[in-house]
């Protein structure tokens, strides 16, 4: 079995959520934004490698508040840096030589499907490089500098939004973040496409969001509920329609 090492970025400063708690610790349907994310991948059999990247202010608060459920979970606390590939690059330093793969997944991504991991896992191991995507269906206009005036209207055949996890054979993401140079991409697809690596797009339903604002939390909350559930259910009722989102 491909042995995968997860990193979890959790160390953003949660500016646009604009709240005294930063969005990953705070509480969403009774349980931390954090918890929920890890929880996703803590159990997989396929998983050698948890880590969690942290600002370094947060740490000592972090295991202090948190100590009975980390108390359950193997995870690896490493401080991140000022942008995300510096959090994630620090994450990387810490990969067991075991891994096969890296799994770069967001904290602030909750709300994940087991069957969307095992999806991206499998894109991965057959292509080296796979993201979880969903197509754009907005009409997409540029603004015109600062004014908020149409310049264009953006063709969206083809375009992706980008989600996590994004998953890499571990030497090639090394190798990525090794002709990084200070560039500091938004996710590590970016990286990888740089170094003219392939990067298999893998579709996932949008309810695979990003807290960002103080409104996706209430968004989140609602998705809860809709979300596939686990493969074991499904198999136990192998009519039933358990994935209204048909992702
Ligand atoms: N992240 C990180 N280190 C950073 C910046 C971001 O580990 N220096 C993490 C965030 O904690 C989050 C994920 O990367 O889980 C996605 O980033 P984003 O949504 O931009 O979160 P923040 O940077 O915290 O939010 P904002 O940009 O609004 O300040
Ligand atoms: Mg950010």
């Amino acid at each position: 079995m491909a042995k995968f090492s997860v990193i979890l970025p959790a160390a953003g400063s949660s500016s646009r959520f604009g709240q005294k708690q930063k969005k990953v610790f705070v509480d969403l349907a009774g349980r931390p934004v954090w918890l929920r994310t890890v929880e996703h991948f803590s159990n997989r059999p396929d998983v050698i490698q948890l880590i969690l990247v942290l600002a370094e202010d947060d740490i000592e608060w972090f295991k202090e508040k948190f100590r009975p459920n980390l108390a359950f979970l193997d995870l690896e606390i490493v401080a991140g840096g000022a942008q995300r590939a510096d959090s994630v690059e620090r994450g990387l330093a810490r990969v067991s030589p075991e891994a096969d793969f890296v799994a770069v997944h967001d904290a602030a991504r909750p709300l994940l499907a087991e069957k969307w991991i095992d999806r991206v896992f499998a894109a991965a191991i057959a292509n080296d490089a796979a993201i979880l995507a969903t197509p754009i269906t907005s009409t997409i206009k540029r603004a015109a500098g600062q004014q908020q005036v149409i310049a264009e209207t953006v063709p969206r055949d083809h375009l992706w939004a980008a989600q996590t996890p994004q998953v890499f054979r571990t030497s090639i993401l090394r190798a990525a973040y090794q002709s990084r140079r200070g560039f500091s991409g938004t996710d590590e697809a970016q990286l990888v496409e740089r170094i003219g690596g392939k990067v298999q797009l893998v579709e996932c339903s949008a309810a695979n969001l990003k807290i960002t604002s103080p409104e996706d939390l209430s968004i989140a909350a609602a998705l809860l509920p809709t979300l596939p559930k686990k493969s074991s259910l499904r198999s136990l009722h192998p009519f039933s329609d358990e994935d209204p989102l048909g992702l």
